[in-house]
Order: C-alpha cells, then structure tokens, then sequence
C-alpha cells in the first residue's frame, strides 16, 4: 500500500488542485507512481510541495513516467523558430533538453545557463489592449489560456506537464481583469499560475452544445504560434480579435507535410475517470470540421464559436490560482485543463522556474462515434 497522502485544495472545487504529501521522487516505487497517477487524473493540479532537492533530471524522470515512449520536449524545435511567440519566453536547459526555464529577472548561472535574463510574458506585447503603466502593478491580466502543445506536425499534445518553482518573488496580490465588458475580476497571488477545469467547462455546457462538441473537430493552423506573431488576443487571454492581422499561410515556413496540421476532438478523454474535458486551444485554432464532414472556415465565426464554448469555464470562482512556494513541484494534466500565466512583475524581481513536458506518443483520445451518440 502507498503512504502518499492526497489533499484537496478545495473540496467545493473537487477536479482542480491537490496537495501530495509523503512522496520522495528518488525511490518511489511503482505503488506510489500509481498512487500519484490517480490523484492527477482526479484532480488534475497537483503540488508537490519541499522538492527545493529535484533534479532537472528527476524532474524530466518524473514526467516521463507517466508516458514511458513519450518523444522529445513537447515543442521539439519548433519554440527556436525566431517568429514563433513562445521563442522569448523558454530557454533550455543544455544537460537536460527536455526540461525549460521561464522566469523574471537575470540569473548569473543557472544549470549551465549563463547570463540568462527572463522576462515574464507580459499582456501588453499580446493583448489588443492593455492595463495602463501606472495600474501595472496593481492590475493584471490573464496572458494566454493555453495547451502546452506544438500543434503541428508529429508532436502530439504532452499527457502532463511538470513545473517547478526554484525561486519566487515574495508575494503581493494583484487583481485580474477580464476587461470583457463582464466586470470579472479575481484576485490572484502575484505571478500565479490559473487553472481552469476542461471537464467542468464541459459539463457545464447545454446538451445541444455538449452533442456539438462531441461530434465537432478543430483545425489548427499551419505553424501556430508563428501564425498569430502578428495578432492579437482578447482581453480575458482567451482566443485572439479577428483583425486579418495573422501571418499570411503563404508567409509561413513551408508546410511539409499535409498532415503537418493537426485537426484534434474537441473533447478529451480522462484515462481515469473517463470523463470529457473541453480541450481547444483557443488562440490558435483556425477551422471547425463538423459531424455532416462540412468545415467551418470563417475565421471570425470560429472564434466567437470556441469563445462561447470556453468562457463560462474561466468565471471567477472556477479558477485554481496556484500560490507558489519555493519548491514546489506541480504537476497538470495537460489533456484536462487550460491555464495561464498571469501577472506582472518589476524588472528585478527574480522568479525561476524549470518546466517539462514531453510530445505524447498518440494524439489525445476523443470521443469514439457510440459516445458521441449516446
Ligand atoms: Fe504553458
């Protein structure tokens, strides 16, 4: 039997954020990773709390465990494309490839990394519009809702991601603003990391919406992340403005392969629990295939359809605001949940963290047509 103890954050919130407790990564045995396994998939955030000890090299152990023949890192080589928006925000760790660091600051030395600035993305070099300079640090905004997924070619979407808090800042609040003609708001410790369930965003949709998103795929766009370097997101981080303003597909890298675009369920599959999450990555999606084999192709109408699927699911009190801690280790089902950098920082506040992820073997797992049916 495995000692480790699993603690709900918030039991009202049930499938979002759990505490482990009496785990040691260096020799856990095949009952604890179990153990672990499950508390993931119930509750798809969990923190390992005290690992200031964990290796890039545990921690890319770590993450491979839960899918041994996962490939390389989840992006391949894609993030070093200079166009691509996520090439300023990761730098990889030269002994350990698959693991990245993002932060805040400059670090004289970090394992092997020498003279690196960080820089926390920050909404005004992402967002339409932005939160005046002099409410800067007082006011934020969710920057990107997200998948960790390259989306492209062969790299399936990563089953988990891990990411570990070397070191934080100390703390202050900040207020988000969806700043979407809601009046949301939430208060968020500063540099949180926002979960929101894809499960609970699924389950709360009408039936007639639930039918369509089991029967509906989406399209991404050739080259994402290059696609959109060029346009920008809506103020809540979820989804882009239609604006013509992306990378033209002639402009883009050449695609070289048709089936380079990944065309993905909108619903994924818990292995666990069985459950559904909405799972659509909402700013780079390009087209909608529908049940009839007809495509939605009107960029526009795509994105207000997505947009009105997602929403609900990142209302205020859906979100898992993570308050980190020097060494913690968290792990998230990347096939269940959405979540965003959030938070403005001074440029000399120094934040480090090193984070995994590895391209699945297989895409994610969709509806089978009995499922969708029934
Ligand atoms: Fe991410």
């Amino acid at each position: 039997m495995s000692s480790i103890k699993v603690s709900p954050v918030d039991p009202a919130n049930p499938d979002l954020g759990a505490v482990v407790d009496n785990i040691n990564l260096e020799t856990m045995t095949d009952t604890d990773f179990t153990t672990l396994r499950n508390a993931l998939y119930t509750y798809n955030v969990v923190c390992i709390k005290n690992q200031s000890n964990c290796t890039p090299r545990t921690q890319a152990e770590l993450t491979r465990r839960f899918e041994p023949q996962a490939r390389s890192y989840g992006h391949g080589k894609t993030i070093d494309a200079k166009r691509s928006i996520l090439h300023p925000d990761l730098k990889t760790i030269p002994h350990q490839p698959e693991v990245q660091v993002i932060g805040n600051g400059f670090i004289s030395e970090y394992e092997g990394l020498k003279n690196a600035t960080l820089k926390h993305p920050h909404h005004r070099t992402f967002h339409q519009t932005v939160i005046p300079d002099d409410q800067d640090l007082d006011f934020t905004r969710f920057y990107r809702w997200h998948i960790d997924a390259a989306l492209y070619g062969d790299l399936h979407p990563p089953l988990v991601t891990s990411l570990m808090a070397v070191k934080v800042p100390a703390g202050r609040t900040q207020t988000v603003l969806y700043d979407d003609g809601s009046n949301d708001t939430l208060s968020v410790p500063l540099g949180t990391t926002a979960f929101v369930s894809g499960y609970t965003m699924f389950d709360n949709l009408t039936p007639e919406q639930k039918e369509f998103v089991l029967m509906s795929k989406v399209e991404y766009a050739p080259h994402p992340y290059v696609w959109i370097s060029t346009a920008k997101s809506r103020p809540d981080g979820l989804g882009m403005v239609s604006e013509g303003k992306e990378v033209a597909i002639e402009h883009l890298p050449p695609i070289e392969h048709a089936d380079d675009i990944q065309v993905l369920p909108m619903a994924w599959q818990n292995p666990v629990t069985r459950k559904f999450a909405l799972q659509i990555h909402p700013s780079v999606v390009r087209k909608i295939h529908l049940r009839d084999g007809s495509v939605i192709d009107d960029l526009d109408r795509v994105r207000e359809i997505v947009h009105d699927l997602q929403r609900p699911g990142i209302a205020p009190e859906l979100v898992y605001a993570h308050d980190w801690e020097e060494g913690d280790l968290v792990l998230f089902n990347n096939h269940g949940v959405l979540h965003s950098v959030v938070g403005a920082f001074d440029k000399d506040e120094v934040r480090l963290f090193r984070q995994c992820n590895l391209a699945a073997s297989r895409p994610p797992v969709g509806p089978t047509m009995s499922v969708a049916i029934a």
